[in-house]
């Protein structure tokens, strides 16, 4: 009805899209997420991470024997994304389980692990079937979701909620990126005030506080990316390569493109490059090459020499004032991003990414709400 579209109008404020809107908006929705969970000492030092709905469980969680990842989509990525600092905070071996695929295996859960169900609905029915399934198996379940309320949140143990405000937009944004840094968050807990950890406890935590900032920068890339849409509107396909704490980029990144604009795209690990996808490579074909600075850097940019040799449309991702560190020829493109702690880099690596999603969506003149046969929440398997 014309009210219904009106009060749409409203809600969309100054954006013409809900994905336009919550891309934009990750600045204050992931400032929301971290309030009240970050406590500071008597020196204004940070001091430690307080999840409250988890407090009565951290020594289980510490001693399980394994922590399982469970979600769907856009949500098994941003646990994928966070699977890196958890393993190295908590030093508890983390596994990583597509919900309707551990049904299909019926894959082994036991009493001593920690199964963490993501889902930013809460009510996806791979995911609460997965629940039900590590629930009867004994598992202790947490439950990291943005839905108060929600099935999941319900149906768990404990969890955290993600408090990134409602997402209308089919394809999730802001939800990936609050929940990424939920989980740093829920790895920072875990992980507990060890010595060894020290160090990296508190440039994370530092950086957690500057990372709204950091979006905040990264978004001014908006017309970048409105430019580089233009670039590809027309092409068949799109490849964007990752790895370490960025593997988990390739795959959102990729998810947006073809969820929204409707353009094939894939994520690829970017060790995995000779074991087939080198076949792909020409002239033509664009791909995406994430070579932020953190420990895989060095590979990162034998990756994008091979790729090079083999003549590859590049496109770099780099932290800022890496371009011509990176760029291997004229043709190259480069994305600078601003640098950050290297477990809360795939925060900002996301969002060109995103924005990048969406303006090939409206360029291409595709719904970018309501991408055709995608639901927000799939609640039938
Ligand atoms: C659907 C949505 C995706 C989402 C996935 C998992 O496929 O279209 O955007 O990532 O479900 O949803 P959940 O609510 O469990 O995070």
């Amino acid at each position: 009805s014309v009210l219904e579209m009106e009060v749409q109008q409203i809600n969309k404020g100054k954006y013409e899209h809900y994905m336009q809107k919550e891309i934009h908006e990750q600045p204050e929705s992931l400032t929301t997420t971290m309030r009240g969970r970050l406590i500071r000492g008597g020196s204004h030092k940070v001091k430690t991470v307080l999840l409250g709905g988890l407090k009565d469980h951290l020594k289980t969680i510490r001693r399980s024997r394994r922590i399982v990842f469970i979600g769907c989509g856009t949500s098994y990525n941003a646990a994928l994304a966070a699977r890196p600092i958890l393993e190295e905070l908590s030093g508890v071996p983390v596994t990583m389980e597509v919900a309707s695929d551990l049904l299909d295996r019926q894959g082994p859960i036991y009493r001593e692990d920690t199964a963490v169900f993501v889902s930013q609905s809460g009510e996806t029915a791979d995911t609460l079937l997965a629940l039900e399934y590590a629930l009867e198996n004994g598992a202790l379940c947490v439950g990291i979701t943005n839905t108060v309320g929600s099935a999941i949140a319900r149906h768990t143990h404990c969890g955290v909620h993600i408090n990134a405000g409602a997402e209308i937009g089919v394809a999730s944004t802001k939800a990936y990126t609050s929940q990424i840094v939920v989980m740093a968050m829920l790895a920072l807990a875990i992980g507990g005030d060890t010595i060894s950890n020290e160090a990296k406890r508190e440039a994370t935590i530092d950086g957690l506080i500057d990372l709204p900032n950091k979006v905040r920068e990264v978004l001014q890339l908006d017309q970048e990316m409105k430019d580089l849409a233009k670039l590809l509107i027309a092409e068949q396909s799109l490849l964007v390569f990752g790895r370490g704490y960025n593997y988990a980029t390739a795959l959102e990144g990729a998810l947006k493109v073809k969820e929204v604009a409707l353009m094939h795209s894939e994520g690829i690990l970017a060790g995995e490059m000779k074991h087939g996808p080198l076949a792909l490579v020409d002239e033509n074909l664009p791909i995406v090459v994430i070579a932020t600075r953190d420990a895989c850097f060095s590979k990162q940019q034998s990756v994008i020499q091979q790729l090079h040799a083999r003549k590859g449309r590049l496109i770099v991702m780099c932290s800022k004032g890496d371009a011509a560190a990176v760029s291997p020829g004229e043709s190259c493109r480069a994305i600078e991003v601003p640098q950050v702690e290297d477990c809360l880099q795939p925060v900002v690596n996301i969002i060109p990414l995103q924005l990048l999603a969406y303006h090939l969506t409206v360029l291409r003149g595709f719904n970018v709400d309501q991408p055709r046969n995608l639901a927000k929440s799939v609640t039938t398997q």
